[in-house]
């Protein structure tokens, strides 16, 4: 896809960023609001990245590391451009990333239910742990 482009989001993309989740990600997050992702890209200007074509939004994914470990979150492609390599350029910029920082293992979050994504992770190399299960305990109301 030639005319994809992959770069940093910042302050002045966030609401279009929050907009686009609501049609194009799968389930919710806690931190889904202007605080959430001011707070993300204030603390990590590097954060949050997003694939545009012909300057329109058609991708995102936080590629947050930690100095320990490297997380990914809310890889999310506009429904309609699907199936055309965005997805795997996202996740292609994100490990980059994660490589130039030394990085050594990167981890998403998959719904159970979520099939679709579970191709496209695996399809980028991603596999499941099976003997581990996240615990969570939520820090606001
Ligand atoms: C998951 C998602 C981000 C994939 O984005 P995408 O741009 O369509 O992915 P790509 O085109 O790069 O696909 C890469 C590979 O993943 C696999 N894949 C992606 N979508 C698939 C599907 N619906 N069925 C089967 N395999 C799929 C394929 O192997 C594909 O390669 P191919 O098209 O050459 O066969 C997109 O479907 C999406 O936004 N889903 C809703 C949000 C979501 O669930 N995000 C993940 C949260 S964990």
């Amino acid at each position: 896809m030639t005319d994809l482009r992959v770069r940093a989001a910042g302050p002045e993309d966030l609401d279009a960023v929050l907009a686009f989740w609501k049609t194009a990600a799968e389930g919710t997050s806690i931190s889904d609001d202007r605080a959430g992702v001011e707070r993300l890209v204030d603390r990590d200007p590097e954060a949050l990245v997003l694939a545009e074509l012909d300057g329109e939004l058609v991708g995102t994914v936080i590629a947050g590391f930690d100095g320990w470990r490297c997380h990914l979150y809310r890889l999310a492609v506009h429904p309609e451009r699907r199936r055309q390599g965005i997805g795997s350029a996202l996740l292609a910029a994100a490990e980059e990333r994660f490589a130039g920082l030394g990085g050594r293992r990167a981890d998403a979050m998959v719904l159970v239910r979520n099939e679709r994504a579970q191709h496209a992770w695996s399809a980028a190399g991603y596999g499941p742990e099976e003997h581990w299960r996240r615990w969570v305990k939520p820090l606001t109301d």
